[in-house]
């Protein structure tokens, strides 16, 4: 990893959903009125997390999920619902907080565990699953790929995770983006061309028994993410 632009990058996350975007991000993911391009952005953010965990085993009891950059949580609850003993981790501790106050109570045997740091520590454990979901989308393309493969050395089965898609309407996307007020407006996301992508993942040092395998790209509005499902062969 290049640490310098890693270690860059995270500062300005970490500033910006703990502070600066921090009441936007907290309207965003909860459910109250939002303007009409964020409803788009709020629609699509809920199906790609329903796509993530459609992709993980529908009984998740007894297996071990990183939700990694879990934000306010939405997709660590689903997951313990399921049974999973979830780790939430996430850089913002404000963020981490939001979430553990707006948790529902589970029922059954499904747990989380929350902590603040870097997704990819390995002092967190070891995984069965590991979810990124649209937390590695800003992190420019050669550190995205070493965060996967230093989440790979600790992960059993699978890694899912979301890339922004180098398209045409993305980059006008992007372009109005720039015209929400400074305060609002999330740190700049680094696209990629799945192929591109995929040669990366395929040539990384330790991603040798690595697949990847499904991938579906969602769409709706202003929100544009696409899910990749890595798996351990
Ligand atoms: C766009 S939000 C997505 C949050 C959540 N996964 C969701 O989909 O609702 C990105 C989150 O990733 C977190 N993040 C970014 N880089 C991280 C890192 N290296 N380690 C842990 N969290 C990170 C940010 O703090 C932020 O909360």
């Amino acid at each position: 990893m290049n640490s310098t632009t890693y270690d860059r990058r995270r500062g300005q996350l970490e500033d910006y959903f703990g502070r600066t975007g921090y009441e936007a991000w907290a309207r965003l993911t909860a459910d109250g009125p939002v303007s009409r391009i964020r409803a788009t952005v709020r629609a699509g953010r809920q199906e790609m997390r329903d796509q993530l965990l459609d992709w993980l085993p529908a009984q998740l009891r007894g297996l071990k999920v990183l939700d990694a950059g879990c934000g306010t949580g939405a997709l660590a609850w689903a997951a313990a619902a399921r049974g999973a003993e979830v780790t939430a981790v996430d850089l913002t501790s404000s963020v981490v907080r939001l979430a553990q106050e707006r948790a529902p109570a589970i029922a059954g045997p499904g747990r989380i565990e929350y902590g603040v740091g870097d997704m990819t520590d390995a002092s967190w454990g070891s995984f069965d699953y590991v979810v990124a979901m649209d937390s590695l989308i800003h992190y420019d393309t050669p550190d995205m790929v070493e965060a996967v493969q230093r989440l790979a050395r600790r992960t059993r089965c699978a890694i899912l995770f979301t890339f922004a898609p180098r398209t045409g309407a993305l980059a006008v996307m992007h372009a109005v983006g720039r015209l929400f007020p400074r305060g609002d407006r999330a740190p700049a996301i680094a696209p990629v061309r799945e192929a591109h992508l995929a040669a990366l993942l395929t040539a990384a040092p330790g991603l040798e028994e690595w697949e990847m395998q499904r991938s579906q790209r969602v769409q709706r509005g202003f929100y544009t993410s696409q899910a990749v499902e890595l798996v351990h062969r």
